[in-house]
């Protein structure tokens, strides 16, 4: 008898759009694709199944997905002119908004598949191949479950830092945000699941952690007694797992963050002093048009509880400009709350109406000139105040956690507490440490730094893993 050949291999491209839960989710449908013959390519051309991972949040970032359905169009015929053929997938907020929609407007797409259903893309596939497949369902059954953990070597080829997705989905239905209706409503990872993912992702070599959720303080995960547990222990409890150096979670709602999280800010080393905690607006009128739930007191107020209990922590934001009805002192309310809060950094958004959202009916919508010239000030002053923290770090010794080689051969690079890049001489060897690093200049985009004493790691291991990531 003849020996059975192993599948030829087929070659999977994910382009993905929108927030680190997407790169995230491109990742675990990577993995989910793996034990199918399935390996990932950077070449489009190469592709035989591609898969667009969409974002809704804003009308631009939703129209890109039927450009490149236009350019996979061509793609496609010129395949079935050489006698092959293409499969060609949307996911993410998009296939979930929009679903049929997206194969009429585009007919090109054979798949369309909502998060909810990547542990089931295998069977979605092998489906697809007799007609379009459309699964767009909130499933009773938890994906995670279902969904295979990333192969060691593959974790390594991805670097020192990883996400980890604990939360999904949002109940606050502010007037703007699709993401209500996109990822449903608010669910929480088990404890002991995320535990369990997280110390894989660690023994793989994994240094930093970045907590993911729509709503990622509103976590409240069932432990093995069946206990609600909130963010701030679920750090505490990944904080005692060897290996991990550096926890990050994003993104935050001011409401929710409890005495627990800021205590967790408190005695946490690990924890960095780097908050993404979105304001959208300074002006309570539009706080309260936006449905935010919170005043500028009341998150001027979080603010100060975290920074009582942490004094390096720094903060970041997100800012819409040109929600409906905004005047121009309201937006100057926006400008001087970004001020007084001292933003190390922030996103800063053009208000963009999303059909089904109450803000997308609302009187007074501004003009599109309007909203152009407010977003420019803002950006002006935020790159200003970018550029006074970076200034600020001056003269500080940081740790920097060293990812990778420099620009310059006998330099290497990595990140600062507050995700700066930093540039330093050093050598390879140090990728994988944490080193004690004095920031001499702050230039536009980077830290330039010099290692202040070389800390050598405590565990080889971590070296020798990533040894071939270098
Ligand atoms: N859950 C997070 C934000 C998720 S969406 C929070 O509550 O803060 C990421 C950011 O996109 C938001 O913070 C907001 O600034 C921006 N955004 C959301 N909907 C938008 C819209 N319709 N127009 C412009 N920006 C929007
Ligand atoms: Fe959107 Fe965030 Fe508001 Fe939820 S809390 S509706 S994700 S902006
Ligand atoms: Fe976009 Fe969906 Fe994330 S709408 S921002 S990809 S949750």
């Amino acid at each position: 008898m003849k020996p059975k050949l192993p599948p030829a291999a087929k070659k999977l491209f994910i382009k993905t759009y929108g927030c680190q839960m997407n790169v995230y989710d491109s990742d675990r449908m990577a993995d989910a694709l793996a034990p199918h013959g399935y390996e990932p390519t950077a070449d489009i051309g190469d592709a035989d199944l591609v898969v667009l991972n969409t974002c809704h949040i804003r009308e631009k970032a939703s129209e890109k997905v039927f450009s490149e359905l236009g350019r996979l169009k061509e793609l496609r015929d010129e395949r079935r002119t050489g006698g092959e053929d293409i499969m060609i997938g949307v996911a993410g907020c998009v296939a979930q908004a929009e679903g049929e929609e997206i194969v009429r407007r585009s007919p090109v797409v054979d798949l369309v598949f909502g998060p909810q259903s990547y542990h089931r893309l295998p069977e979605l596939i092998a489906r697809a191949g007799q007609g379009t497949v459309i699964d767009t369902e909130f499933p009773e059954e938890d994906k995670f479950e279902h969904l295979p953990a990333a192969a060691r070597e593959v974790t390594i080829k991805r670097g020192l830092t990883a996400f980890l997705t604990v939360q999904e989905g949002c109940d606050k239905f502010c007037s703007f945000c699709v993401v209500p209706y996109t990822r449903g409503a608010e669910v929480s990872r088990p404890v002991e699941q995320v535990l369990a993912e997280a110390r894989g992702l660690l023994a793989a070599g994994v240094m930093e952690l970045t907590l993911l959720g729509q709503n990622v303080n509103a976590y409240h995960g069932l432990d093995a007694r069946g206990r609600s547990v909130g963010l701030g222990e679920l750090c505490f409890r990944l904080a005692e797992i060897p290996g991990l150096e550096r926890l990050r979670y994003t993104t935050s709602h001011p409401l929710d963050m409890t005495d627990e999280l800021i205590e967790a800010h408190r005695d946490l080393e690990k924890l960095m002093p780097y908050l993404h905690l979105p304001v959208q607006s300074g002006s309570d009128r539009i706080l309260r048009a936006m449905r935010r739930r919170h005043t500028r007191a009341t998150y001027m107020n979080v603010t100060k509880r975290i920074l009582n209990a942490r004094s390096d922590l720094a903060l970041s934001g997100d800012f819409i400009v040109g929600f409906p009805g905004e005047t121009e002192a309201d937006f100057a309310e926006t400008l001087s709350i970004a001020a007084e809060v001292g933003y190390a950094s922030a996103f800063t958004f053009k208000y963009s109406t999303r059909p089904g959202t109450p803000g997308a009916t609302m009187d007074d919508q501004v003009p599109e000139a309007i909203k152009s010239e407010r977003l420019a000030r803002l950006n002006d002053q935020i790159m200003s105040q970018t550029r006074a923290f970076a200034k600020s770090c001056e003269g500080r010794v940081l740790p920097v956690l060293i990812e990778k080689h420099g620009r310059n051969s006998g330099q290497v690079g990595g990140r600062s507490p507050y995700l700066q890049a930093v540039h330093m001489e050093g050598p390879e060897r140090l990728i994988g440490t944490i080193q004690p690093v004095e920031i001499v200049k702050a230039g536009n985009n980077s830290l330039l730094g010099k290692i202040v004493t070389i800390a050598e790691p405590n565990s080889v291991s971590l070296l020798e893993s990533h040894a071939s990531v270098a």
